[in-house]
């Protein structure tokens, strides 16, 4: 016969995420050598790893896999495991890698914990803000303890928006596309380089809105959740969810028309419009 895991307590995982999280972020601020340069390239030769995200990775999972034997891991440095828990935890043990390589302060470390595929808890460790955005499924989101609310819809010309570009020239310059049309439509576009912290803007009210193609899951899981706990609306294409294809958070009344306008720009493919 077999037996259904236990459901975790969220509150639980979430405290274990923090513990990491935060172990790992003084790990990347005050361990970051001098002279620190890139140990391996991915899907580009722009799409750097160093020995600290590495290391940081080694970190995090170590630490959890001691308290939670049981569970599934999916890091962006390489941890993949099934687990039979049914928890898996996503990590990007550095999100804005190419900062912290030039001595950016935008990075973060992100640890979301997955339950039947669904993200119930999540952190996003900011550092060199001093800050760490936090959220349960169904509990809200704080930012340093305090509650964190994103931003009441603004007229659409009034909006600031983040977006990110991926590393292929190819995609990149589909994105670049987009962001010509949009920017004479809003306030203003940002591109702070670190995803996991463009989501938590959206959830602090820093930014209104936040757009990007080419997401992993472990760029997204906890800063999305970050997001819809301060009462943004997340998604992809009309009635998608958040995806590598298309990652959209924004509040009601933002979210609608930014979405309407990125499907009419094609936002969610690498193909240049016809002009
Ligand atoms: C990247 C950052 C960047 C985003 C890229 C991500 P990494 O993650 O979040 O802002 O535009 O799509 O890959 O490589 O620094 O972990
Ligand atoms: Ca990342
Ligand atoms: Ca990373």
């Amino acid at each position: 016969m077999t037996t259904t895991p236990a459901s975790p307590d969220p509150a639980e995982l979430l405290t274990i995420a923090l513990e990491a999280a935060h172990r790992a972020g003084v790990l990347l601020r005050d361990g970051r050598p001098a002279d620190l340069g890139v140990a391996a390239t991915k899907t580009s030769p722009i799409d750097v790893v160093t020995e600290m995200d590495i290391a940081a990775e080694k970190l995090i999972t170590d630490r959890i896999g001691r308290l939670r034997p049981d569970d599934g891991f999916l890091g962006e440095e390489g941890a993949s495991s099934e687990g039979s828990s049914g928890v898996r935890w996503v990590i990007d043990p550095l999100d804005g890698t190419v900062n912290y390589l030039y001595g950016l302060p935008s990075w973060a470390v992100s640890i979301a914990a997955e339950y039947d595929g669904e993200v119930i808890a999540g952190v996003v460790e900011a550092p060199m803000r001093r800050e760490t955005y936090q959220a349960v499924r169904g509990g809200g989101a704080f930012v340093n303890g305090e509650p964190a609310r994103c931003r009441p819809a603004p007229e659409f010309s009034h909006a600031l928006i983040g977006t990110g570009f991926g590393y292929l020239a190819e995609r990149r310059a589909a994105q670049a596309e987009v962001v010509r049309t949009l920017v004479p439509r809003v306030r203003d576009i940002r591109r702070a380089g670190a995803a996991a912290i463009d989501l938590a803007d959206v959830g602090c009210g820093r930014l209104d809105g936040y757009f990007e193609r080419g997401l992993n899951p472990w760029d997204l899981a906890a800063g999305a959740l970050f997001a819809r706990e301060a009462g943004a609306l997340t998604g992809g294409r009309p009635g998608q969810p958040a995806s590598g294809e298309l990652t959209i958070a924004a509040p009601p009344g933002l979210f609608e028309p930014l979405q309407a306008m990125l499907e009419e720009l094609g936002a969610w493919h690498d193909r240049p419009r016809p002009s």
